[in-house]
């Protein structure tokens, strides 16, 4: 399994340094098939011992260059990170991130041969629709987008199930993964969206989730290191 820590706009230089800290504590007898991924915010990028891998959650399509408030890959090389998320829905919507941004992203970032977990998700209102438009909409944010690159991992986030402590049922998550893992011919994909401690197993065990994205409950290493260990 994949258990992945999105920080989002969370946690400092000095609070990242002292979860990692914990978190290693913790995963001295995490078991040695699951692998654990952390994104912090950018300022809290670094140089962090422990077994696991650190990713950054954004970053510019460019080397280096006149980007103002970005960082590019100059930045990211300096920490060795060759991880990166791309296409999650709080960039989509906050940044204005197109479709057409998001894979022009995907593209510079694939020739790079960055790690991808590229997010996708579908809103209330398309959920509320039925099952066709929830995969035509997910399936639409695959436009521009080599499904084939080996070391591609998706991650499915219902964007009404983050942040709301309401993850989706296992039904749902069931029939959403079953119908992802055909079209991106079996690649690793994740479910993200309330998942936490409670419900960790119930979401591990569904055929075709090969792991979890997590915010909210990934803030505290005690809770996120539960979750790995369940
Ligand atoms: P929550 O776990 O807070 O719902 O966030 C999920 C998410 O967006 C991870 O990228």
């Amino acid at each position: 399994m994949i258990y992945a820590a999105n920080f989002k706009t969370n946690h400092t230089r000095q609070s990242t340094k002292n979860y990692i800290v914990e978190l290693n504590e913790k995963l001295g007898v995490k078991k040695p098939e699951d692998s654990v991924y952390i994104f912090p915010p950018s300022s809290a990028l670094d140089v962090y011992e422990g077994n696991f891998t650190l990713g950054t959650q954004n970053a510019y399509p460019a080397h280096n260059g006149a980007y103002t408030g970005e960082i590019g890959v100059e930045q990211l090389d300096e920490f060795g990170i060759k991880t990166i998320l791309i296409g999650h829905s709080e960039r989509r919507e906050y940044m204005a991130e197109t479709q057409e941004k998001v894979a022009n992203k995907f593209s510079f970032f694939q020739e790079q041969g960055f790690e991808i977990i590229y997010c996708i998700g579908e809103p209330l209102a398309i959920r509320e629709k039925g099952f066709e438009s929830v995969m035509q909409y997910l399936l639409a944010q695959f436009d521009g987008i080599d499904i084939n690159y080996d070391k591609l991992i998706v991650a499915y986030e219902p964007i009404w199930a983050i942040g709301t402590g309401r993850s989706a049922t296992v039904e749902e998550i069931s029939t959403t993964h079953r119908a992802l893992k055909k079209a991106i011919n079996d690649k690793p994909l994740l479910y993200g969206g309330s998942a936490k401690p409670e419900n960790i197993k119930e979401i591990t065990s569904i055929t075709g989730v090969d792991g979890v994205l997590v915010g909210s409950a990934s803030l505290d290493a005690g809770s996120f290191s539960e979750m790995v260990l369940s």
